[in-house]
This record gives structure tokens, C-alpha cells and sequence, in this order.
């Protein structure tokens, strides 16, 4: 304990003796500290020492020159010259000398290193902003700095901080293995106030770690920010008009949901969703008897509920009966098999279908008796009976245009 005391004590008393002085040095250039007090040609009564990342404690510089001479030398006017500092140089400088006089001198540097950076960017930008909703502005890059430094965001000119609600930052500070080089990524998220400016401008800024160094700015980026417009309605819209197709035909259908931020739309088949990725758009190609039922579209909006269109029924026509219209003149006899087939095929589903549903909306009927949209549930499933059973009758009445 008194042994530390003292020493720090010494040391106080050797730093009290000339102060500090801060130095900062570029890293890869030379840097010459000055031995004060010490004569300016030999011979000289001086002593270097330093305690840096590349000593273990305070190490004693020969002015003879040895194995440090490429990362320290003692210059003929007593100078100390570090021919190109590295970030394993940061630490302190001490010189002792005594002139001719006999009056000694001391100084004491504390030596700092940077390396500045390149001009930071913006990467990612985002083309556009949607007023209360968060998104993603852009990711504000500085490469090959040292020490780390900071990055900053404005919006039109002002330091935006970031408040975990209308403005977040995510930041993330990698360190190059070998150069020990900084690498600095600062995310920004902002929710545009509803009504706010329509086209804020954003930028970004790189503050070095060390006072005195200057800060480094981004080409500003403009962003128009749209404001949110509510789903009213969503439509949904078949090609062919009716949803009546002849076996192989093509229907397309496409669901209008015109609302800001778009809605992500999901299809329903006869009260199952189908297993599709979200698309505005579908598409049956080559429609086959399994095509045919009742579908229906979902938007959903990331701020309200799911809402449902109104539902299409798409059947298979019967071509057989159309002759030149069908166009399958060539070869009759395989087309007519085919049509046999799929009628069957098709009848056979459909009887299973309006079992399962008769039974189902009977048991449904039984629960209560009283609705009176029963009665028309009950005309629309004879309308889809006959459609089924009767195609002529269906084609007469589906295919009015
Ligand atoms: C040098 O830097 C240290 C901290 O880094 C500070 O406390 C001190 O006041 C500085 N000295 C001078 C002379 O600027
Ligand atoms: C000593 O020499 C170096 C290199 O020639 C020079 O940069 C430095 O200023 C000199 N020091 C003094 C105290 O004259």
C-alpha cells in the first residue's frame, strides 16, 4: 500500500512537472515528438520511454538504435520519430533531459491515433414513406474509421433522436480482423406524422471519436411520404363475366382492394383458403372440372381486420352443344369422350357436394328455424342444383352477353 502511494505520488509529481499534451496522429504517417529542454545536437543527457499497446509496461528507448527503430527512433536533435503510427502505438510518451546547464526537463505525451473514414452513404434507401406507419428509411454506412466514431441522422437539417417510438436507430459497429478499422451501420426507422411535410429530406452524418476532427456528411435524400388511404370495399372482378368457362378455358380473377399501404389478398375456395402465396391475382388456366365452385378473396390490411369480397361461382360450360363456337371439329370423338368424362366427373363431385351441403344447411335449418335468410339460401342452392344437373339451362342463363 505506502509502495503504491508512492508511487503514485512519483508519477503525480513527474506529470505535475510539464503537464500533458494531447497529441492525435493519423495512422500510416509520421509523427516527431519533441524532447524539450534537450540540447539540439549531441551529445545530450535525454532518456525516451513509452508505454504503449506494444509494450507490456513502460519500455526504455535506446538512443543507440536497436530492433524498435522501425516503430520508434531517437532522432540526432533528441526528437523522437515514429516513421508510420498504428493503433497499437496509442499510449504515452515521456522524455527526460537534462541541458548543458544541468537543468532538467520533462515532457509527457499522451498519443491518440484516428484514421478517418470515407464519406459515409446511405445504402437501401427507400423510394417512398406511408404516413403512421413505421418504415425503413435507409442504412447510413462509414467504412474504415478509427477510433469508432458515431453516426447521426437529421431530417431537413435537424438531429433526429432517436425515441424508440416515431424514430428508431438500429446500430451495429463491426471491427475490421486485421486493420482494426471501423465499420458503422445505423438503421433508421421513422413514422411520418399523418399530414406531416410530403417530402422530408433525410441525411446522415459521421462524428469521429476525437475532439477537434470533423464530422463527415451524406448527400441528403429526399422521400415523399403518402398518406394512408382506408379499404372500403373490396371488389372482386371475373373474366369471364359470370364465372361460365368452357373445360379448358381460362378464368381470371382479380381482387380490388384499393387501399394504402396495399392489403395482402388471399384467395378462398368453397370456405377452404387455398394454400397460395398472397397475390391480387388468380389465375386458373386450363380450367377442369376441380376448378369449378365458389370462391372469394381476403384483404388484409395491416391496420384493420381482414375483409371479404363478395363470393363468384365459376362453372364449366357445356361445349358439346355449341359445335362451331367449341372449335373442336378435328377430332370429335376424343373431345366428346373427354367432355363425357369430365361431365361425369363433374356431376358426380357436384352431387357430393350438394349432399354435403343440403345435409349441412338441413341441420343448420333445424337450429334456426326462424332466419329468414333461409328461404333464399335455399333458392340459390336450387339454382346451383340446376346449374349442375341441367347445363343447358345454366349456359342459357349464365351466358346472357
Ligand atoms: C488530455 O486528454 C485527457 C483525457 O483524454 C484530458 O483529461 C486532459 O485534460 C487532456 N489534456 C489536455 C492538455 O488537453
Ligand atoms: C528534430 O528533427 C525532426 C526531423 O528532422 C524535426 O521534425 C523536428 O522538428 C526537430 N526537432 C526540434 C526540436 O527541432
Amino acid at each position: 500500500m505506502v509502495a503504491a502511494g508512492a508511487w503514485v505520488l512519483v508519477l503525480g509529481l513527474w506529470g505535475a512537472v510539464v503537464g500533458d499534451r494531447n497529441i492525435t496522429a493519423r495512422i500510416g504517417k509520421p509523427l516527431v515528438l519533441n524532447c524539450k529542454g534537450a540540447p539540439k545536437k549531441p551529445p545530450q543527457q535525454l532518456e525516451w520511454k513509452l508505454n504503449t499497446g506494444r509494450t507490456e509496461a513502460w519500455k526504455v528507448l535506446s538512443p543507440q538504435g536497436g530492433p524498435w527503430d522501425s516503430v520508434a527512433r531517437v532522432l540526432p536533435n533528441g526528437s523522437l520519430l515514429l516513421p508510420a503510427v498504428g493503433i497499437q502505438d496509442e499510449g504515452t510518451f515521456r522524455c527526460r533531459a537534462t541541458s548543458r546547464h544541468g537543468k532538467e526537463t520533462k515532457s509527457n505525451y499522451r498519443v491518440r491515433v484516428y484514421q478517418i473514414p470515407g464519406k459515409p452513404e446511405i445504402v437501401d434507401p427507400a423510394s417512398e414513406l406511408m404516413a403512421g406507419v413505421p418504415s425503413k428509411v435507409g442504412t447510413c454506412v462509414s467504412e474504415g474509421g478509427y477510433p469508432a466514431g458515431t453516426l447521426s441522422w437529421h431530417l431537413d437539417g435537424k438531429t433526429l433522436t432517436p425515441d424508440g417510438k416515431g424514430v428508431s436507430v438500429k446500430e451495429e459497429t463491426r471491427r475490421h480482423p486485421e486493420t482494426g478499422l471501423f465499420t458503422l451501420h445505423s438503421e433508421l426507422m421513422v413514422t411520418p406524422a399523418q399530414g406531416g411535410a410530403p417530402r422530408p429530406s433525410f441525411s446522415c452524418s459521421f462524428s469521429p471519436g476525437l475532439p477537434r476532427r470533423r464530422a463527415l456528411h451524406t448527400a441528403p435524400i429526399q422521400l415523399s411520404v403518402l398518406e394512408p388511404v382506408p379499404l372500403e370495399e373490396v371488389q372482386l372482378v371475373v373474366e369471364p363475366e359470370g364465372g361460365a368457362v368452357a373445360p379448358g378455358g381460362t378464368v381470371t380473377l382479380t381482387c380490388e382492394a384499393p387501399a394504402q399501404p396495399p392489403p395482402q389478398i388471399h384467395w378462398i375456395k368453397d370456405g377452404m383458403p387455398l394454400p397460395l402465396p398472397p397475390s391480387p391475382v388468380l389465375l386458373l388456366p386450363e380450367v377442369g372440372p376441380e376448378d369449378q365452385g365458389t370462391y372469394s378473396c381476403v384483404a388484409t390490411h395491416p391496420s384493420h381486420g381482414p375483409q371479404e369480397s363478395r363470393a363468384v361461382s365459376i362453372s364449366i360450360t357445356e361445349t358439346g352443344e355449341e359445335g362451331p363456337t367449341a372449335g373442336s371439329v378435328a377430332e370429335p370423338g376424343l373431345g366428346t369422350l373427354a367432355l363425357a368424362l369430365g361431365i361425369l366427373g363433374g356431376l358426380g363431385t357436384a352431387a357430393l357436394l350438394i349432399g354435403v351441403i343440403v345435409w349441412h344447411r338441413r341441420q343448420r335449418r333445424g337450429e334456426e328455424r326462424k332466419a329468414p335468410e333461409n328461404q333464399e339460401e335455399e333458392e340459390e342452392e336450387r339454382a346451383e342444383l340446376n346449374q349442375q344437373e341441367e347445363p343447358e339451362a345454366a349456359e342459357s342463363s349464365a351466358g346472357g352477353p
